[in-house]
């Protein structure tokens, strides 16, 4: 069994490794640096972990990635690489919204179609893309990263019901979790103000959940909660609540 994990070298991606390695998977983790997958190497030396680097915001190398792995049999892909961004609009770096857009949106359409496509090509496998609960409503000074993950949610939605009409085995899931203990505050220079789960737990349930073919994963109950009330609640009422939920600054 083989897995390709995005963005697999820390945070949730390292904590989904670490489940698929457990559970049997040989890894191939794509990410830019090579990270802290030497520890996953010594935990399970049995496992063949192998790294390659790509930086997938940019769709040229998203295509490569998808070359240079044609040959390989995968049994599941997650696509996970993403990062946030916070501030007020009128100081907000487009450039580093472009390469967010590029990373979460551009490399998941590409990447996921494709493995969907290989997929449905070998009669199975399962496709496991990593969204948000920021996709559950609008937040004001973090828009565009919420933005990115509604598209990503809609995403998995409607591959889903494809699927289904063509009565594929091939599964796809969608995780949605609220805050996590990972680099990614650093990264997008804010501080969650609602409490944040570890990424073990996060990566052990999005993998149980994926291997069920469970379409959307939550973490958390009171992050099912917003989920839930997230359909009936209008949009303008849910940015005012996550108005508070991040502030700038780490
Ligand atoms: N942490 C949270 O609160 C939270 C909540 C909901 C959803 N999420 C989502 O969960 C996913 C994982 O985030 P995380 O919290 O685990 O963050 P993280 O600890 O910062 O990990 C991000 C991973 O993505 C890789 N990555 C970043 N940019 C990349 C690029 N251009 N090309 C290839 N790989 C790249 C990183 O490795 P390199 O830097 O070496 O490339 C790293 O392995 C993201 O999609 C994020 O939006 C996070």
């Amino acid at each position: 069994m083989k897995a390709l994990v995005t963005g697999g070298t820390g945070g949730i991606g390292l904590a989904m490794s670490d489940s698929l390695a457990k559970r049997g998977y040989d890894l191939l983790i794509v990410s830019r640096k090579e990270g802290s997958i030497e520890e996953l190497r010594k935990k399970y030396p049995d496992r063949k972990i192998d790294f390659a680097s790509y930086d997938l915001s940019d769709e040229k190398e998203c295509f490569r990635l998808l070359d240079e792995t044609r040959d390989m049999d995968f049994d599941i892909f997650v696509n996970n690489a993403g990062f946030g961004d916070i501030g007020k609009l009128t100081e907000t770096d487009t450039n580093k919204e472009i390469k967010m857009i590029k990373l979460n949106d551009i490399a998941t359409v590409i990447l996921v179609k494709n493995f969907l496509r290989r997929f449905i090509a070998k009669g199975k496998g399962r496709v496991l893309t990593v969204a948000s609960a920021a996709a559950f409503g609008p937040a004001p000074y973090m828009t565009v990263y919420y933005s990115t993950k509604t598209f990503v949610y809609y995403l998995a939605h409607g591959y889903y019901r494809e699927l289904k009409d063509y009565k594929s085995k091939v599964t796809i899931s969608v995780l949605c979790p609220g805050p996590v203990k990972t680099d990614f505050e650093n990264k997008a220079n804010c501080h969650f103000t609602i409490g944040s789960l570890y990424p073990e737990k996060v990566g052990e349930l999005a993998i149980k959940k994926t291997l069920k073919g469970k379409l959307t994963i939550v973490p958390g109950f009171k992050i099912k909660l917003a989920h839930l009330f997230s359909h009936f609640v209008p949009k303008k009422f849910i940015s005012k609540v996550l108005n508070k939920s991040a502030e700038i600054g780490k």
